[in-house]
């Protein structure tokens, strides 16, 4: 458990997926921004889709809310001839932190755990802090990647989120592995009524959202609810 003197950070980070315009997401934005408390444990992130990042970023700067800008994903290559592609060195600045690996790109887009290490080498070159998502206790964490989130495949978006003592268990194996410091995160259905049953173990140091964290009255419990632990 935490003290109370001296509470763990804890992450609360919401990943968009393909979805909201850039007008529904200054909207969440103006919505979520002035609940937020600059004095809290709790680090909040949004990660949009590419497109809306741009004025996510001006939103967060001109409100000036304690709010962290990620993306869902980057090139595994630099600026250059790469048609399509997202580079590092164009997002710094922008983001301050890049999901990567997640099971949907390594699903759809065929991602392998080589490419994901060549972005966490972008990542950290530009100074991007990458999350890395694993899938089980054998994904393979890159060099220089210091945050991961363990999202188990059935647990995404099924309502039927990993019990807290199994994500608990296989953070231990993570840290107990790659070391202390590697900050371990839990994601799949988690909800504003089941949030603080993971965070409050003591080996998961906060959660990836995506269906919930959408709406941005849920998002905001989750926050007020992490805070309290
Ligand atoms: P979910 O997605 O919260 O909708 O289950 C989590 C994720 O895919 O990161």
């Amino acid at each position: 458990m935490a003290g109370s003197e001296n509470p763990k950070t804890i992450w609360v980070i919401a990943n968009w997926k393909s979805n909201k315009t850039i007008e529904e997401a200054l909207n969440w934005i103006s919505l979520v921004g002035p609940r937020l408390s600059r004095q809290s444990n709790v680090k909040v992130a949004v990660c949009p889709t590419f497109v809306a990042l741009e004025e996510i970023k001006k939103a967060v700067a001109t409100g000036n809310f304690p709010i962290l800008v990620g993306s869902q994903d980057l090139s595994p290559f630099p600026v250059g001839a790469y048609t399509g592609e997202e580079p590092a060195g164009l997002l710094k600045g922008i983001v301050d932190l890049a999901i990567l690996g997640h099971s949907e790109r390594r699903h759809n887009f065929g991602e392998t755990d080589e490419m994901i290490a060549q972005k966490v080498t972008q990542a950290t070159s530009n100074s991007i802090t990458p999350l890395v998502c694993v899938q089980g206790e054998d994904t393979p964490v890159p060099e220089g990647c210091k945050l991961v989130a363990f999202e188990p495949l059935e647990a995404i978006g099924s309502g039927h989120p990993d019990t807290p003592e199994d994500a608990a268990r296989v953070a231990k194996a993570f840290k107990d592995k790659y070391g202390d410091d590697l900050a371990v995160l839990y994601g799949g259905s988690v909800k504003p009524d089941n949030c603080v049953e993971f965070v409050k173990e003591d080996s998961i140091s906060g959660v990836l959202i995506g269906g919930a964290s959408l709406d941005p009255e849920a998002f905001v419990q989750i926050i007020n609810n992490c805070a309290k632990i």
